[in-house]
């Protein structure tokens, strides 16, 4: 071969995907007899450290166990329990029947950028321009992940306060950045606060990531900790990633206000939001990321060298679902309410277990200190003897260990089964 290089002779040897092709043995490649280097060689060191979703993790040791005739009830995902509105579908295939079925403008049709700036200011009181401040993606982490892409790199520090949501991290280590725990603490109420940033801080950090609600904790950011969060994000000049994908699911009359309406803090904000949550169109992949327009040109560049765009008709079904009927959402949210209620009076049943009623989302971040054991323990237990599976709060960071997960975006009777059986293994409260 002339000029053949090392890389093109390590090529010829490896035989897939371009050469004869690999064999397959019970379904799956079998590279190790086509190769001359163990396929772990090939892994990049973005990869090799990277653990998959834990909360994926879960569902497939549920599924596992399912596929073994095993009765279990699967708590560990973040799926709402209904299916999509029936005017969102019919203006999906009304659109992919129409012929809606090519690629769009990679930051999304027209219509969608201007249905979420007008959503975007009647909701949260906040102005973007639809051409230039919104970027519509397939789904809400895909906004994130392509943000981290944009902004983090070696030698940036990312700030986000703990217990969190289980995909921010890995994605800044992904983007070649680390990722600085805020620790909560849930005596304190898992309250952020100045002191806390500051513990945290770094010469290097960058950006603080908030999540309200909060995934898993239900936490809704009160004024002070908002306060506090503009303060510190001003005086360290910080960028902020706001994900507001649980906005719409409040109780006990909650609001939920974006970090981006405090004096000073629109400029420096990028809001994370989509349709998987309050319009349960997880399947559908839809979010978008909107702020200033010189942070979203960049993060643009991602988009359009990854996935091109959202989907085309997937788009006309996020424009209904934002300027159509609205009452489906307090129908969910108030089914929410009364199984989070319930749940929450089962568990306190329960030897070792405290739950707390949450402030917003659709997960009990249940405290099994009480039981001594840890977070993982608890999780294998119930899986184990009860077949219900959780979600291991140190998934969510150190600061989530004691605690289990349990999504009550689930129907009232697996939920009370659910709790029934934590409760045979665990025994009961003494009276
Ligand atoms: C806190 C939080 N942010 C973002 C997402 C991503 O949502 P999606 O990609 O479905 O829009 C999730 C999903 O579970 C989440 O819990």
């Amino acid at each position: 071969m002339l000029n053949s290089t090392r890389a093109d002779v390590e090529l010829q040897r490896f035989p897939w995907p371009c050469g004869t092709p690999a064999s397959f043995t019970g379904g799956e490649f079998d590279v190790s007899s086509q190769t001359q280097r163990a396929p772990s060689t090939y892994f990049s060191s973005r990869v090799r450290e990277l653990a998959p979703s834990p909360t994926l993790a879960v569902s497939e040791s549920a599924r596992q166990l399912k596929a073994q005739g095993i009765d279990v009830i699967d708590l560990g995902g973040g799926d709402p329990d209904f299916i999509t509105p029936e005017h969102i579908r019919a203006a999906a295939a009304n659109a992919m029947n129409a012929g809606d079925t090519h690629y769009v403008a990679s930051a999304g049709i027209l219509g969608l950028r201007q249905a979420i700036a007008d959503k975007l200011l009647a909701d949260n009181g906040i102005e973007v321009d639809p051409n230039g401040g919104v970027i519509v993606t397939p789904g809400g982490k895909q906004a994130l992940f392509e943000a981290a892409l944009a902004f983090v790199e070696p030698g940036v520090d990312v700030l986000i306060p703990e217990p969190a949501w289980v995909s921010y991290s890995p994605m800044v280590e992904l983007a070649g950045g680390t990722s600085i725990p805020v620790a909560l603490d849930p005596d304190d109420n898992w309250r952020l606060s100045l002191e806390r940033l500051s513990d945290a801080w770094t010469p290097a950090s960058r950006i603080l990531l908030v999540n309200s609600p909060n995934n898993p904790t239900g936490r809704v950011l009160d004024r002070s900790e908002l306060a506090a969060i503009a303060e510190f994000a001003q005086e360290r000049d910080l960028l902020i990633f706001s994900d507001e994908m649980y906005e719409k699911i409040l109780y006990d009359g909650q609001r939920h206000t974006s970090i981006a309406t405090l004096p000073g803090m629109a400029e420096r904000t990028l809001i994370f939001n989509g349709f998987s949550k309050a319009y349960a169109m997880t399947g559908w992949r839809l979010g978008y990321v909107a702020g200033p327009r010189p942070y979203l040109q960049q993060i643009e560049k991602v988009h359009s060298h990854s996935v091109t765009c959202a989907t085309s008709f997937v788009q006309q079904a996020g424009i209904v679902a934002l300027t159509g009927p609205q009452a489906f959402i307090g129908e969910l949210v108030s089914a929410w309410d009364h199984r989070r209620r319930d749940l929450a009076a089962a568990l306190n049943a329960i030897a070792g277990i405290h739950c707390p009623l949450v402030e917003g989302a659709f997960y009990a971040f249940v405290d099994i200190r009480g039981t001594g054991m840890s977070s993982t323990a608890a999780a294998e237990l119930f899986l184990r003897e009860a077949h219900v599976a959780v979600t291991p709060g140190i998934a969510f960071g150190a600061a989530g260990d004691g605690h289990v997960r349990l999504s009550f975006a689930a129907s009232d009777a697996l939920l009370e089964e659910a709790a029934a059986r934590m409760g045979q293994v665990l025994g009961s409260k003494p009276a």
